[in-house]
């Protein structure tokens, strides 16, 4: 009987003592994962690191190569200053800029004091970026494709005063070209399609739509100018090749250079842009884009283009560029 209790007794001991490690055992097992999560973050981070460093050096396989000298910016303004002001500093900070060439297209000349702070912002950034002013004496869309003389690099990051891109955007979206510089690389897609209603006999009519349709569908054929990377043989053919009857639809509407722009580097390309995936900050009022009619102007742009072009050259897509540090799973 004592044999007896004492062997049950040390049965609950033991019952008792495994309850109280399990416990721990638990809280244990927790930590371990917890420390090898942290770990695994840490590690794969350091590794984010060395690959920024590597990048901002760029490490290029051809020092001859004009796209390892970076990109220009080529920002289109109007009347007003303080975006401008914020953009171009913003942008100074990037790494991979060349030149920030403002097209001017305002009756009076820049004035010397923005000039003056224009400069002294660059300066402070990044000394070795130069800042020019391209002045022109009509007023026309068409002004801000001009061809630039003496450009040094073949990338243009062509974008509005009013928008502001990350450098890790920008950065993310000049790689993307550097691998197809004959294609127009963008933030804003916008998709073009037929619409079977309005087509007659093998005459198709095309549908301009805004970003929902691009949302919904996933598919796109064009990124706009507002912030797209194109090379720079793209604005000596829209000025001198292009078919003048073009241009001058668009001065005289004020709208769709950067639908005609799209549609030329289609042409010549034969392929279609890329939309890469990047923080957008609106910095002005909403532009243009939320004026009536807008999506029926755009329309008859894309129509009478297709008829000048003697077909419809723009190429549809649904590839979507991602910085693949971005993701957790794939
Ligand atoms: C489109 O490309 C074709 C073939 O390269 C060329 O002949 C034509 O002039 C181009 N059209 C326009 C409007 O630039």
């Amino acid at each position: 009987m004592v044999m007896r209790g004492s062997l049950l007794n040390n049965h609950r001991r033991t019952v008792q003592r495994l309850r109280q490690m399990i416990g721990p055992l638990k809280i244990k097992l927790l930590l371990c994962f917890c420390i090898a999560f942290t770990a695994i973050l840490l590690l794969t981070r350091a590794s984010f690191k060395i690959d920024d460093d590597s990048t901002t050096t760029t490490p290029s396989l051809d020092p001859n190569s004009s796209h390892s000298k970076g990109y220009a910016i080529l920002i289109n303004t109007w009347k007003r200053y303080d975006l401008l002001k914020q953009s171009i500093s913003h942008y100074a900070t990037c790494p991979g800029l060349h030149s920030i060439h403002i097209v001017w297209s305002e009756p009076d000349p820049p004035s010397h004091s923005l000039d003056k702070i224009l400069h002294h912002l660059v300066q402070k950034k990044n000394s070795r970026v130069e800042l020019k002013f391209d002045i022109n004496h009509e007023d026309s869309l068409n002004n801000r494709f001009k061809e630039i003389k003496d450009l040094d690099v073949d990338a243009v990051f062509s974008v509005d005063d009013d928008v502001i891109f990350p450098c890790s955007s920008v950065k993310l979206a000049f790689d993307v070209w550097q691998s197809a510089p004959h294609t127009m690389v963008g933030f804003v897609p916008r998709k073009v399609s037929v619409d079977q209603s309005q087509s007659q006999g093998n005459k198709d009519y095309y549908i301009y739509s805004g970003w929902w349709s691009v949302w919904w569908t996933g598919t796109y054929s064009m990124v706009l100018s507002k912030a797209a990377f194109f090379h720079k043989k793209y604005l000596r053919i829209y000025t001198n090749e292009m078919p003048a009857s073009i241009r001058q639809f668009i001065t005289k509407n004020r709208n769709c250079e950067d639908i005609a722009m799209s549609f030329l580097v289609a042409n010549v390309s034969g392929a279609p842009p890329i939309w890469v995936k990047g923080k957008i900050y609106e910095i002005g009022s909403t532009g243009i884009s939320s004026l009536g009619g807008h999506i029926e102007r755009r329309t008859e742009c894309v129509n009478r283009f297709v008829a000048e072009f003697g077909g419809m050259p723009l190429v549809s897509t649904s590839v979507k560029a991602i910085d693949s540090r971005g993701v957790w799973f794939w």
